[in-house]
């Protein structure tokens, strides 16, 4: 084939169409499996789609652009994972549409950030990170408390998360709205809605104010959920063969 290498490198139309053919193979071969998305995906146990409340929460996380400054993947180098805890797996964005993984952190990553702070952490931190942090840049988010949270229109999401192939139910699309409801009050009885996401849904009023289902209310019961799904006590990584490393000649110990 070298022999004729010259051939092709002198005819500019044969060069093109030979490069398009084996530009197209590479392609197919990295892009073909993609297709078959769920299979790519190594499944783990725990994985849950987000109760309407926190789907509500993940909206508000997207209008106000905390991706732009906080990332939702752990990589698997070790400062990270000593820092943040188990590297992210693809399975436990899944359910993101569109993914929150980010390019920037001016903030430290919030994948695993659920369960880390009270409740009363995150509200005091949102209405004025300086109150905690004093050296913060993060901006304020007061108006959360204000506003309602936009829970009846939420089941047209899930509808369309559904379509994306996030497993919502019938029977969760049709109780969205009571269920946002049930999960940001205290004192409710959450059996069903437990029984559609799990009993370890978090249920009670999130942000101090038990009369209202604010904004504030949504936002933490998201930011409380996030990397806590999977169980990494039970959690084993697919084995992959150790390479073995032939001993290189010539260099002594
Ligand atoms: C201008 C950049 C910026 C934006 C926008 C921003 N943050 Fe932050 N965030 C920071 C910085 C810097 C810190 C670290 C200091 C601190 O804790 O306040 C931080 C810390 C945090 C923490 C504590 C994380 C930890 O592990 O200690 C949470 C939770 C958080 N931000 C949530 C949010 C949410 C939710 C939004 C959107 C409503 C948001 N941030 C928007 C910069 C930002």
């Amino acid at each position: 084939m070298f022999k004729h290498h010259d051939k092709i490198e002198r005819n500019s139309v044969l060069l093109l169409i030979l490069t398009t053919i084996l530009v197209s193979i590479g392609g197919l071969v990295e892009i073909a499996p993609l297709f078959r998305i769920e299979q790519t995906i190594e499944k783990v146990e725990g994985m849950r789609p987000y109760t309407p409340l926190e789907l509500v929460g993940s909206k508000i996380y997207k209008r106000e652009g905390c991706y732009g400054c906080h990332s939702q993947q752990i990589r698997v180098l070790r400062d990270e994972v000593e820092r943040y805890g188990h590297y992210s797996l693809a399975a436990e964005s899944m359910y993101d549409f569109p993914f929150q993984w980010g390019s920037k952190r001016t903030g430290p990553d919030l994948a695993r950030v659920g369960g880390k702070y009270s409740d009363a952490w995150h509200v005091r931190h949102l209405v004025n990170p300086r109150d905690v942090v004093p050296e913060s840049i993060m901006p304020g988010y007061k108006f959360l408390l204000e506003r309602d949270a936009q829970i009846s229109g939420i089941s047209a999401d899930m509808e369309v998360l559904r379509k994306l192939g996030v497993p919502y139910s019938d029977e969760m699309i049709q109780n969205s709205t009571s269920d946002a409801v049930i999960q940001g009050s205290n004192d409710r009885d959450a059996d069903a809605l437990q029984k559609r996401y799990g009993g370890k849904v978090n249920v009670h009023d999130f942000d101090g104010d038990p009369n209202k289902i604010s904004e504030m209310d949504a936002l933490v019961a998201y930011l409380q959920v996030l990397g806590t799904f999977v169980d990494f006590a039970k959690f084993e990584p697919v084995k992959t063969p150790t390479p073995v490393i032939p001993a290189k000649a010539g260099i002594q110990k």
